[in-house]
């Protein structure tokens, strides 16, 4: 049976601390009506209200390697994609049900395409699996907390058998870490209420994922939602405890540590509008600057960011999606290097941005352009070797002038004569540090 083990652990990470920055995808039947992932709990749609989405489910504009090169040219590292969401629908062809895309008008295994395309590109790939189920008879329905039919006293549980659609939902799990070759990572959502732990069951569960895929990252809803930091952070874990916290819709307002102190891996899932599902009225989309700021956030307190797309009922990312992706991307052309692999620096937030840093690097990144020279507040400048602007790699000097001699103890930066900084989301200056 798995155990944890740090150094395994911490192995096992490298690749997600390295990478940073992923799409996510929610792809399914709910984006025909357009209203959101949760459209059927939401509106305590019965079955047969949502069956013509099944029937007439047809994204003849699907192209997996469109998808995943609008991720690559984002500077995305991975990417996940809804293998079955909370409505029960499958985007693979599982052996265990009809009720998946193979069986619809469409016809194909979006799952499989989606790997192949993005492994193509040279992206980490991963799979989101809902253990929430509304489709399947065995899962409670009246009086759960979010089956669309809660209400309902004559969707009462008797005859429901827990364990046949425990055995569905790790039989399907098991398909999908057997028959799509290297997963990277697997994202369970997620546990509430008495649904937690080991009503999945999910220490088998956990065990045969990583026997299955040894070095598979696996995220923490097997214990927790957007809520709760799962076992790790106790310092007791339990055999299925998540790899890294989920974070929801926010960016945790400082650095994540375990009781004991170590960094716990985070990654903060956001959408670029509102929702996740592919929701027609929703025009709600954070500007591209705003969103690379978000990221450089995460990464100052050593989180990762994913990033939502929501395809459309054709299988297309919508075209805010597409406009804002290649605006992160020809930031990340330039700049990722203060994103992969960085992480926290170890310094206070300056007042003009922020920092993140690898190793004898830092990277500050500038929101906001001083009156005159720069200051960096915690350094030296002997301290530091080299200052350039990263974008263009400009030399940028230490400034000499006498306009800051009141201030001795900190070093200020000669960013020239214009004030108005070159890349208005941010310019990022990296700051060689002498060697230790
Ligand atoms: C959730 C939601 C959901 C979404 C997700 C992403 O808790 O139920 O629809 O898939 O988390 O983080």
């Amino acid at each position: 049976m798995y155990q944890f083990d740090r150094q395994r652990y911490e192995k096992r990470m490298q690749w997600f601390c390295q990478a940073r920055f992923g799409m996510f995808i929610h792809f399914g039947l709910y984006a025909i009506p357009a209203r959101g992932e949760w459209v059927r709990s939401a509106e305590r749609m019965p079955e047969a209200a949502y069956q013509p989405y099944f029937d007439s489910f047809d994204p003849t504009q699907f192209d997996a390697r469109q998808w995943a090169k609008a991720a690559a040219r984002a500077g995305m590292r991975y990417a996940v994609l809804t293998a079955k969401h909370h409505d029960g629908f499958c985007l693979f062809d599982s052996g265990l049900t009809d009720y998946k895309v193979t069986n619809t008008p469409f016809g194909r295994d979006i799952v499989r395409e989606f790997l192949d395309a993005f492994r193509a590109e040279g992206l980490r790939v991963g799979l989101y699996y809902s253990l929430l189920d509304w489709h399947h008879p065995d899962y409670p329905h009246y009086g759960d907390a979010h089956h669309p039919m809660r209400d309902d006293p004559t969707q009462g549980n008797e005859g429901r058998d827990w364990e046949r659609y425990l055995r569905y939902m790790h039989g399907q799990v098991r398909e999908l870490c057997t028959g799509y070759g290297k997963l990277d990572l697997f994202w369970f959502d997620f546990s509430y209420g008495p649904m937690t732990g080991e009503k999945w069951r999910a220490a088998e569960l956990v065990d045969m994922v990583r026997t299955l895929q040894p070095g598979i990252v696996i995220n923490n809803r097997l214990e927790a939602s957007g809520e709760g930091f799962g076992s790790l952070y106790d310092c007791h874990p339990t055999p299925w405890h998540g790899d890294f916290v989920t974070p929801e819709q926010m960016i945790p307002p400082r650095e994540l540590k375990d009781v004991q102190g170590n960094p716990l891996y985070w990654e903060s899932c956001v959408t670029m509008n509102g929702s996740w599902g592919y929701a027609r009225d929703d025009k709600w989309y954070k500007p591209a600057a705003l969103l690379i700021r978000k990221l450089v956030e995460c990464v100052s307190r050593g989180g990762n960011m994913i990033l939502n797309v929501g395809p459309t009922e054709t299988g297309a990312f919508p075209p805010q999606a597409l406009d804002i992706l290649e605006k992160i991307g020809r930031w990340m052309e330039r700049n990722g290097q203060s994103v992969y692999g960085c992480g926290a620096a170890g310094l206070e937030k300056p007042d003009c941005g922020r920092f993140t840093r690898r190793g004898d690097t830092l990277y500050l990144h500038v929101y906001e352009n001083a009156l005159g020279p720069l200051p960096v507040i915690g350094l030296k400048r002997e301290q530091i070797a080299a200052v350039t602007c990263l974008a263009d790699g400009r030399r940028i000097s230490i400034s000499n002038s006498w306009v800051h001699s009141d201030y001795p103890d900190i070093c200020f930066l000669d960013l020239g004569p214009d004030p108005v900084l070159p890349d208005s989301a941010d310019t990022v200056l990296r700051i060689d540090l002498k060697g230790a």
